[in-house]
């Protein structure tokens, strides 16, 4: 593990003004994007949507990294450039998702153990060639009646660890993703309990192997009501639950915290970064590293039509303008009109 390397590359990840696009959809995955604008998900398409974000216009001011997908990372731009040098040459740190997926576990109905730990020293090596510089593994705890089970969260905890560690002995930056679900009807009060509990756990098994915590990034989710509750939080209260809970659970030696969207709609999940970064006096970045929250908008926008590639383009690219001014707190509800 080369300590020093595995610094520099986490702060590029989490530079000032600039956030991470999550871009690893798995095939299904994908394909389920692909749905909702009646698109085909060939391997073509998928590639032709890739190249879409990845050249957008000045992208590199707003995206310091991209997560990857398998195949993607084997892909290439329309002129023949593989999209990890694409992306380098750009300034921006190419990434790569190395989980297998969350499956059910075993004795637990309801939850979840995420998958892919066998042969990942090989794949990282393999990875680290292709021109991988961080790797993401996401660990999926559902809120629900009786769930999460401690043995559940631990469970997932330890495997985060173990493949954070398999990833820093390969020289790549670790994100640690333990995603709290916001599918259910729950309180903002029972996300902050089981978030809490969850980021315990995480930074004990982080310690307990070895983890170099000034060379990973953590990705959580925010301290917010469940999607079908019908007395959701407001965007401030979101805000000051999530500061709170990770100045309680994440030490100040990590570097920065990439949010995911988890199912917030673009502008919420732009407003909630805002609202953070103006709370202000925090220990670590606090930024972005979005799927859906990125890429609605411009998934909308292109429809899968050679002649809104542009008009895809632009929505993307404005997107990550948005959120790039919510790293330092200057967006407002009022920027969405102006932008
Ligand atoms: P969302 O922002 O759409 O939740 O995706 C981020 C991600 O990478 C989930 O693993």
């Amino acid at each position: 593990m080369n300590r020093t390397e595995l610094e520099s590359i986490a702060r590029a990840m989490v530079a000032k003004g600039k956030g991470i696009l999550a871009a690893d959809e798995s095939s299904g995955t994908i394909k389920k994007r692909f749905d909702t604008i009646q698109l085909e998900s060939t391997e073509e398409a998928r590639r032709s949507y890739r190249e879409l974000l990845f050249t957008a216009p000045d992208v590199a001011n707003y995206i310091s990294g991209v997560i990857l997908y398998d195949e993607t990372i084997r892909q290439k731009t329309k002129s023949g450039t593989p999209f990890p040098e694409h992306l380098a040459k750009l300034g921006i740190v190419p990434g790569i998702k190395v989980d297998m997926g969350a499956k059910p576990l075993a004795g637990f109905p309801g939850e979840t153990i995420t998958e892919g730990l066998d042969g990942l020293r090989e794949r990282l090596a393999e990875y680290h060639k292709l021109g991988a510089r961080f790797a993401k593994w996401r660990a999926v705890i559902d809120i629900g009646k009786d769930i999460p089970s401690q043995f559940a969260i631990d469970a997932n905890a330890h495997a985060l660890a173990r493949y954070g560690a398999l990833c820093q002995e390969a020289n790549i930056v670790p994100i640690i993703e333990p995603e709290v679900l916001m599918d259910g009807d729950h309180s903002i009060e029972r996300c902050e309990e089981v978030t809490s509990a969850t980021l315990k756990a995480v930074f004990e098994q982080l310690h307990s192997h070895r983890i170099h915590l000034e060379g990973m990034i953590l990705k959580p989710n925010m301290v917010i009501s469940g999607k079908k509750n019908t007395n959701r939080a407001g965007r401030q209260q979101v805000a000051e639950a999530t500061v709170r809970t990770l100045k309680r659970y994440v030490p100040s030696s990590v570097p920065g915290i990439a949010f995911l969207s988890g199912g917030q709609s673009a502008a919420e999940a732009t407003e909630h970064l805002s609202l953070m970064n103006q709370i202000g006096n925090l220990p670590w970045e606090l930024t972005f590293s979005y799927g859906r929250a990125l890429q609605d908008e411009a998934l909308k926008a292109w429809g899968g039509k050679q002649d809104s590639f542009a008009a895809g383009q632009k929505a993307f690219a404005r997107r990550a303008r948005l959120n790039g001014m919510a790293r330092n707190g200057s967006y407002t509800a009022q920027s969405e009109q102006a932008a």
